[in-house]
């Protein structure tokens, strides 16, 4: 009698360990396009997002789109990881509420956080817009913590143009700059924030004459690869790469991303990541593959980036992981 007993607590406890490790093991992956939860099992909504390295953690911002949420506002999530495979909703961190009067369907993208440290504050960017797409500013926000709540602090043109898409860099020095798209110059610029990040700052460094949206920007062995996407609203399209030894050029032509798929496997990019490991520095694209009719079931295609001799390629995406530590990528 006894030693079934054994036998039982000895099979359950295995039983326990091996459902522990089937867990652990499916925990580790990086799925791109599949539903991607939190660490409490919530999907993640942070869409057209953007990260900071902050304080030895990873801080993702983005879209909320979830459609119980008040109608009338607009929602940015923010979520924190220390691996960059497991991410902890920290709640919203920036709610607002049609602050520029722009109607019911006004709009709210592309959140990007940075840090000053000047005043040692977080300061949030966003494309803002109405339901037509012709207010074309930018917002800006600020907070004392990293994860909010962010105030609005204003809202206005960068450099007086038309600003869309927004994307965001900090190159190795601790420089940060905002990308921007803007239709009439029919390209999209690279410009300085200034120390408080409050401020773009004039003349921009880069323009680049290509119109691109979607804009992100890495710097990475000596080289800055700007990434972009053509102008078809929610529609992937092929997104596209240039090169340069310096921000302000010569860029080189731009070439494709992804050149196995005629649409960027879904996908339109929105920041890249860079992993400076102990190892070795991995690039990771992040991208989102958008689902208009429901915008927060839209997936995220994050996938690390093949560079090498001054070329990147987005390969075929599948499940991978990182050790962040290391920066060393697997790939399933
Ligand atoms: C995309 C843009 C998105 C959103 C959408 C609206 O091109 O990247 O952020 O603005 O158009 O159609």
């Amino acid at each position: 009698m006894k030693s079934w007993r054994w036998v039982a607590a000895l099979m359950a406890a295995m039983v326990m360990v091996m459902s522990g490790l089937a867990q652990a093991q499916t925990r580790i992956w990086v799925k791109p396009g599949a539903v991607w939860r939190d660490t409490q099992g919530k999907v993640i909504e942070a869409h057209g997002g953007g990260i900071l390295h902050y304080g030895g953690e990873w801080y993702w911002f983005g879209e909320d789109r979830n459609p119980k949420l008040d109608r009338a506002k607009r929602y940015v999530n923010c979520y924190s990881s220390r691996d960059l495979m497991h991410w902890k909703g920290r709640g919203h961190a920036l709610v607002l509420a049609d602050p520029e009067h722009l109607g019911p369907h006004w709009v709210l993208e592309r959140p990007k956080v940075y840090y000053s440290p000047a005043t040692r504050k977080f300061v949030m960017y966003m494309h803002l817009d109405d339901v037509h797409y012709k207010y074309a500013h930018v917002g800006v926000a600020v907070s004392d913590k990293v994860t909010g709540p962010y105030r609005l602090v204003e809202s206005f043109r960068p450099l007086g143009l038309e600003s869309r898409d927004i994307g965001q860099f900090v190159d190795d020095d601790g420089q940060a700059y905002l990308i921007f798209e803007s239709r009439p110059s029919g390209g999209f610029f690279v410009a300085r924030l200034s120390p408080d990040r409050l401020k773009v700052e004039r003349p921009a460094v880069a323009f680049l004459h290509i119109p691109l949206e979607g804009g992100a920007l890495v710097h990475y062995k000596g080289l800055y690869y700007v990434m972009g996407s053509h102008l078809t609203g929610w529609r992937a399209n092929p997104n596209v790469y240039a090169t340069a030894k310096k921000l302000d050029g010569l860029w080189t032509e731009f070439r494709l991303i992804a050149p196995g798929s005629e649409d960027t496997y879904g996908a339109q990019s929105t920041f890249l990541l860079k992993v400076t490991g102990t190892k070795t520095t991995a690039v990771i694209f992040m991208a989102d593959i958008w689902r208009p009719k429901a915008l927060w079931d839209s997936r995220y295609l994050w996938m690390p980036l093949e560079i090498k001799d001054g070329g990147m390629v987005l390969p075929k995406p599948m499940a991978w992981g990182i050790d962040a530590r290391t920066g060393v990528v697997r790939v399933k």
